[in-house]
């Protein structure tokens, strides 16, 4: 299939320069899936120091992932970071609409996607991140609840930004949890979420985006996941700053 199993590390707001350059040697010196894309995220004081860790492995596929990015060029936003800022120091990626951002720090659906348009208008490519709370699951909505949040990205990109992008549908519930979403309810969230493409976006995308899952992912259960179809990858947190994360890659 067109689509490249992808696995992103986000270590969210964790690590220290010892801890980085011990994943990173770690990574360095592994024997990776070449025919995996990896991006690791670690928070944006260590991109550079990360960016520069990685030159000396042997992994050449390794890329580097801002957490966040703004949807203003630069000027006076004290704390931010541009587009053109990322691109400046080599940063291809960045992690957008993460539920963690979406909840605790009150990102809605329209600064998400505006934000991912600015980042692709910029050059860069963007993991997009979506899921929905326990309530909905158990209510039986999750598909509503997810449909609605990509449609406000829908609604800003053209049909070619979608080459950009990479969803990753993470279960709220299944993040940080150990409570890791059934292959089964991955894989119909996944299905549900490419038949929208379908209708709403193009064939063309629905069958060329990667939707990668997100949610308590481990080396022992990432080799099943990576067996369904519309299971492209995955976006890992806790295990991405484990020796873990390398197995993770090659379960494909
Ligand atoms: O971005 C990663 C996800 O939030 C998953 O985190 O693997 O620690 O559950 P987790």
């Amino acid at each position: 299939c067109a689509r490249k199993f992808f696995v992103g590390g986000n270590f969210k707001m964790n690590g220290s320069l010892a801890q980085i350059k011990g994943i990173v040697d770690g990574l360095n010196s592994a024997d990776l899936n070449q025919n995996a894309e990896v991006v690791i995220s670690p928070p944006a004081l260590y991109l550079a120091y990360t960016k520069d860790l990685l030159k000396d492995g042997k992994n050449k596929n390794i890329e580097v992932a801002a957490q966040n990015v703004f949807n203003k060029g630069n000027g006076a936003f004290t704390g931010e970071i541009s587009v053109s800022q990322l691109s400046d120091l080599g940063i291809n990626w960045v992690i957008l609409g993460h539920s963690e951002r979406r909840q605790i720090l009150g990102e809605s659906d329209e600064f998400i996607a505006s934000k991912t348009k600015a980042a692709i208008d910029g050059g860069l490519q963007v993991i997009w991140c979506c899921g929905e709370p326990l309530e909905i699951r158990e209510a039986g909505t999750t598909t509503d609840y997810v449909t609605k949040q990509i449609a406000a990205l829908a609604k800003v990109l053209s049909p070619e930004d979608w080459t950009k992008v990479v969803i990753a549908y993470e279960p709220i519930w299944a993040i940080g949890t150990g409570k890791v979403a059934t292959t089964q309810q991955a894989q119909d969230t996944h299905k549900d979420l490419r038949e929208w493409l379908a209708k709403n976006v193009s064939e063309k995308v629905a069958n060329e985006t990667r939707i990668l899952y997100g949610g308590s992912v481990t080396d022992e259960n990432s080799k099943e996941l990576a067996t369904q179809p519309d299971v492209d990858g995955f976006l890992v947190g806790g295990a991405s700053l484990k020796p873990a994360f390398i197995k993770i890659v090659n379960s494909a």
